[in-house]
């Protein structure tokens, strides 16, 4: 486990990059972004995008569940869910109906699917402690994100 904290958008970028360097050459990982509306989910997963070679503008899926981008290499994709209109779906959710290959996974609002369980995955949870501040704390469960949540 670790924790960071940040102190405005730019550094909460930062920090998405920094932990996307660290992470970038996993063929498959599955980051989970837990914390409330406006804590800084979308703004961390720009700076995992960057880090992976993505240009394109990342936003909020907020209208569709997945948004899938890929490197202007092509060898990179992030798959950028938004889970937060799926609240009461339950046990009818399968992440593998949204995912086509190998990448990094980033789902917003994961625990609105009760079920949603997956074996390994980095836990990011992000807590507002005040206007610009934030907390970060980063859990690895499984083993492909042991190094990045040490050395970052
Ligand atoms: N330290 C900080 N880190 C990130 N965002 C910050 C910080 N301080 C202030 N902000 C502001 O908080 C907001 C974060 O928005 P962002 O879309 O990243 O949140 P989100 O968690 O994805 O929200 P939602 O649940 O609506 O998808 C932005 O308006 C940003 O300017
Ligand atoms: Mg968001």
């Amino acid at each position: 486990m670790k924790i960071k904290r940040t102190y405005s958008e730019v550094e909460t970028e930062s920090l998405g990059y920094e932990l996307g360097l660290l992470l970038k050459d996993e063929p498959k990982i599955l980051i989970l972004l837990d914390g409330e509306l406006g804590s800084g989910k979308t703004t961390f997963t720009k700076g995992l995008a960057r880090a992976i070679g993505i240009t394109a503008v990342v936003n909020s899926p907020t209208y569709t569940i997945m948004k899938k981008y890929t490197s202007k290499d092509r060898f990179k994709t992030l798959y950028h869910l938004d889970l937060y209109r799926l609240e009461g779906v339950g046990t009818d959710f399968d992440l593998e109906e949204y995912i086509d290959g190998m990448g990094m996974i980033v789902v917003e609002w994961p625990y609105q699917v009760s079920e949603f369980i997956p074996k390994d995955y980095l836990l990011v949870q992000i807590k507002k402690m005040g206007d610009h501040e934030r907390e970060f704390i980063l859990t690895c469960v499984g083993i492909p994100c042991k190094r990045a949540v040490q050395y970052i």
